[in-house]
């Protein structure tokens, strides 16, 4: 069984002893743990010898009126899946431990890109993603951080954070686990009803032939998306966004397109009380 631990001091104590001989691994989670989030430990085990799961919903990322409150708390239940993955410690921390002050008055701005895809729904999500994993990072210093590809947006800020803020961390993208169906694994797929389950795989599907369509560059890129974005919506979901943009999360149209080798598809589309986010990358003439 991992050890957990609640306390600031409690966690760097037992990490003090491993730091000089050997690599440490953070997982960031806000618990409610699903066959994905365990990959994302496994993958830290072949990059470190001890693994650290924080495990805290984080309560700055949400807006008003977002799922803070009824997000899933199961602590128990978590602590035993990530005990047949071998992880070795859980960081579990209350929202006072975390924050002293709540808002925190000092805040992580990361730009521009924050702005787009789901910062425009949800303007202050990632200014809370950014505090709350600088902290983690503080708090437990580990040499490397695991973060799953489904939240790309996330992935490459927290890259540019990263960048920015000189963190000697290295940090893993892990490829996004999927249902037989091909939905993305998600916690909050749990607010799916039965008969919204059954339609959920339809957006990876959509994703799936978006990337064929682009990939064999016949159609403008916004009629493709059009297309596509009605297929969705029919299907049931209220789009939030569907965009192509450059891996990097820059722009792109039909001219430009051209440049670039690697381009990622994002979709985020609500289906009943679930928000589902997807995304897939494609390189022009085939998709990965
Ligand atoms: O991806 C998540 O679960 C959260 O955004 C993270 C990175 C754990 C920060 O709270």
């Amino acid at each position: 069984m991992p050890t957990i631990h609640s306390h600031i001091s409690d966690l760097r104590a037992a990490l003090q002893t491993y730091r000089v001989a050997q690599r440490i691994a953070l997982v960031p989670t806000m618990g409610n743990l699903h066959d994905g989030h365990l990959e994302l430990v496994k993958i830290a085990k072949q990059h470190a010898d001890i693994v650290v799961v924080s495990i805290f919903v984080n309560p700055t990322q949400f807006g008003i009126g977002e799922d803070f409150d009824s997000y899933p708390r199961t602590l128990d239940e978590d602590v035993a899946k990530l005990a047949t993955v071998g992880a070795d410690y859980v960081f579990a921390p209350t929202i006072d431990e975390m924050y002293p002050l709540l808002p925190p008055p000092t805040t992580i701005l990361a730009g521009a890109i924050t702005k787009q895809l789901c910062g425009k729904t949800r303007p202050t999500h990632f200014d809370g993603v950014g505090i709350v994993v600088s902290k983690l990072f503080n708090i437990v210093q580990p040499d490397v951080a695991i973060f799953g590809q489904k939240d790309y947006q996330q992935l490459a800020i927290i890259k540019q954070l990263v960048r920015d803020l000189s963190y000697p961390i290295e940090i893993i993208g892990a490829p996004i686990i999927r249902a037989a169906d091909g939905l993305a694994l998600s916690s909050r797929n749990q607010y799916l009803s039965a008969s919204e389950r059954r339609i959920a795989p339809i957006l990876q599907q959509e994703l799936q032939y978006l990337a064929k369509q682009i990939g064999a560059v016949q159609q403008p890129l916004d009629v493709l998306l059009s297309a596509s974005r009605e297929r969705i919506t029919s299907a049931g979901f209220i789009i939030d966004y569907l965009e192509v943009k450059t891996t990097e999360l820059t722009a792109v149209n039909d001219e430009s397109i051209h440049n670039h080798q690697g381009l990622v598809i994002l979709v985020a589309a609500w289906l009943g009380r679930a928000r589902l986010l997807d995304n897939l990358l494609v390189t022009i003439g085939k998709v990965r």
